[in-house]
């Protein structure tokens, strides 16, 4: 059993705070009974509606992929192209929390607890993603320290970000830089690089929050254990 907002807010209709105004102006019925107490407990045999809308309350799915290049993080493709929800054998659906370019590699958290997603995405909630970029040429201790501490992009200036240059590469004159940032802008790391002068030739994700895929191979993915998703949420909603 669990608490009605939670379920709602699971589904990925609404937040939980939104849920919790909808239960308490009368617009959700829990078996054709419009319910306002805010405690109520339901089991996923009960027949939820909110506005006119039926909620699933469908048992959760939560998985670590090592995305593979070549896959769309998107459930679904006009053009037909490869995406990481067929990777996952699953018969739920599942979509990924973020997104990862076609050109792409390294962690990615697919589910169906939408609560868990909105969490997980919204940049105020600090989820640390550490990225390794292959860029062309030398990034420069300046050059470095502007993308420490915000580049601007977009019209938007990045928060502040680690960096570590890990290797360079005089043959090929290419550098490997870890770069951990917590927002997920479109293209962001490629953009950041950009401001910077610098193209990213590779780029791989190693870990989304505390998840690491480097005993993944490319295209393998597990499920995360109870544990890992309280820690996910505990990690989510702790104020910084
Ligand atoms: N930043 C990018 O530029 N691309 C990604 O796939 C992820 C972050």
């Amino acid at each position: 059993m669990e608490r009605l907002q939670k379920v709602i807010a699971n589904s990925g209709y609404t937040s939980r705070r939104k849920a919790e105004e909808l239960i308490s102006q009368g617009k959700v019925q829990v078996n054709g009974k419009i319910i306002t107490e805010l405690g109520t407990k339901v089991s996923s045999s009960d027949y939820i509606v909110v506005n006119g809308h039926l909620i699933k309350n469908s048992p959760k799915e939560y998985y670590l992929l090592n995305k593979p290049r070549g896959y769309l993080s998107t459930t679904t493709d006009d053009k037909n192209r490869k995406t990481i929800i067929d990777l996952i054998k699953t018969t739920s659906r599942i979509y990924p929390v973020g997104r990862l370019d076609y050109d792409t590699t390294g962690a990615i958290i697919l589910t169906n607890d939408g609560e868990l997603t909105n969490l997980l995405i919204h940049p105020k909630n600090n989820i640390e993603k550490v990225y390794i970029a292959k860029i062309k040429g030398l990034l420069t201790k300046d050059q470095a320290n502007k993308l420490r501490n915000g580049v601007y992009f977009d019209n938007y200036k990045s928060a502040k970000a680690k960096v570590k240059i890990k290797k360079y590469n005089k043959k090929t004159d290419t550098s490997l830089v870890e770069l951990t940032i917590h927002e997920g802008k479109n293209h962001q790391v490629k953009k950041m690089f950009e401001a910077v002068n610098h193209e990213v030739i590779k780029l791989h994700r190693e870990k989304v929050s505390f998840l690491e895929v480097k005993n993944l191979k490319s295209g393998e993915y597990r499920i995360l254990t109870p544990k890992e998703v309280k820690k996910l949420y505990f990690e989510a909603t702790k104020k910084n």
